[in-house]
């Protein structure tokens, strides 16, 4: 199982197992990590779950949908070029070991 971890704005660090295919805001939500809220349940409607990637898994990441980038310009957080929807990327091999940063706000 791919391994995420995840880092809250206060610097707790949660390392998870997610099963393939499982997106990584299921895995946030289901392991407690604060600061992920998925107001809408993984729809792409509500930008609470928005994540600051690693620079060093940008290039692994599957391309951005339309509708991820239209939510991701109303995110309460600052977007940065390494901001993605938890909801719409999953846990792969090739993300295996990825690491993401919680927003101070959502
Ligand atoms: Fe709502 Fe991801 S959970 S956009």
């Amino acid at each position: 199982m791919p391994k995420v971890t995840y880092i809250e704005t206060e610097g707790k660090v949660h390392e998870v197992d997610l099963p393939l295919g499982a997106t990584f805001m299921e895995g946030a939500v289901q392991n407690d990590v604060k600061g992920i809220v998925a107001e809408c349940g993984g729809s792409c409607m509500c930008a609470t779950c928005h994540v600051y990637v690693d620079d060093a898994f940008l290039d692994l990441l599957p391309e951005m949908e339309e509708e991820e980038d239209e939510m991701l310009e109303g995110a309460t957080a600052e977007r940065t070029p390494n901001s993605r929807l938890g909801c719409q990327v999953r846990a792969s091999k090739k993300l295996d070991g990825i690491i993401l940063r919680v927003p101070r706000e959502q």
